[in-house]
């Protein structure tokens, strides 16, 4: 199986079990959730589904904590996409919430995709010492020390007086992408007891290319296939690695960090091929 049609299949077996969280027929509500959860590549469930194999999670139990780590970033694609933030009309191919909606719903939906993220993953059936730190991890890397701060930042960076330091931007893109590419990259080890350290220095590096190869298809990308409006970044003032180094300074930069997160995986055998697999697809994917 090439690794496009494996995400695919994980990423049809991750709607599955997100399905069995909503009721039918559902309030507006619910159907903007399932709307917004539903679809996009699942890459953060790809990477938790594999994680846990290589640390014998058992499959079904992957899938829930790779349904959770879904739903924490639906959420914050919502949010990324109100007039407030980026004022996007186009995601997935799709209206966003807010304009298939409305903006109190999309706000509203986006919140309870996250509340739903933690319910899911308190019922994993694995020791409850083990779910206490993936919540906690959770918790953590989508909050005000993670994605939130690095939204946050990244928002803030649109208003500044000077352009941002490469060093400032490494760290708001680690948490703005980074930090929930590591929590699914490491949920195989949290949950299993294991040492994170390997999974952990592989998504680092991960989760800062996987922000670049976005930055640059925001500029030579094609909106058909990537299912979002394009040619934003640089007109909003965003701070990215392509408005620091340009492009080919960017790609170049992404291509080093591929690199990195594969020398991370030298522990672990033939069984990390699917997460070798995703490195190298993080740079070379058009959507
Ligand atoms: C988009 O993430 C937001 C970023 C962090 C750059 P993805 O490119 O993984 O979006 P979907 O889930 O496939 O739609
Ligand atoms: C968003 O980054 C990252 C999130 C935490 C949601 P972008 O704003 O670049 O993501 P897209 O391009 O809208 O998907
Ligand atoms: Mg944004
Ligand atoms: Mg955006
Ligand atoms: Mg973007």
């Amino acid at each position: 199986m090439t690794f496009q049609d494996r995400l695919k299949s994980v990423a049809a077996e991750v709607d599955a079990t997100l399905e069995t969280y909503f009721n039918a027929p559902a309030e507006p509500l619910e159907d903007a959730m399932r709307y917004a959860v539903m679809g996009g590549k699942k890459l953060r469930a790809f990477l938790v589904v594999e994680s846990c194999a290589l640390h014998g999670i058992k499959h079904q139990e992957a899938l829930k904590a790779a349904a959770a780590i879904e739903c924490i970033h639906a959420y914050s694609l919502v949010h990324d996409d109100l007039p407030s933030m980026d004022d996007d009309d186009l995601r997935r191919g799709k209206p966003t919430v807010h304009k298939a909606w409305d903006e109190a719903t999309a706000v509203l939906a986006g919140d309870a995709l996250q509340s739903l993220a933690f319910l899911i993953l308190g019922t994993l059936d694995v020791p409850s010492d083990r779910i206490v730190q993936a919540v906690i991890g959770l918790a953590t890397d989508a909050g005000k020390d993670g994605m939130v701060l690095g939204q946050a930042r990244d928002i803030a960076a649109e208003s500044a007086d000077a352009p941002l330091s490469l060093e400032a931007i490494t760290a708001l893109q680690a948490q703005k992408t980074g930090a929930l590419i590591r929590w699914s990259a490491t949920a195989g080890p949290t949950l299993a007891g294991d040492d994170v350290a390997p999974l952990a220095a592989y998504a680092t590096a991960l989760g800062l290319a996987f922000q670049i190869a976005d930055d640059i298809l925001d500029e030579t990308g094609d909106e058909a296939k990537i299912g979002k409006r394009l040619h934003k970044d640089a007109d909003a003032g965003k701070a990215t690695f392509v408005s620091l180094l340009g492009i080919k300074g960017a790609q170049d930069m992404a291509c080093a960090l591929v690199a990195q997160a594969n020398d991370a995986l030298c522990i672990y055998d033939a069984q990390a091929d699917g997460l070798r697999d995703a490195a190298n697809f993080v740079i070379s994917r058009e959507h």
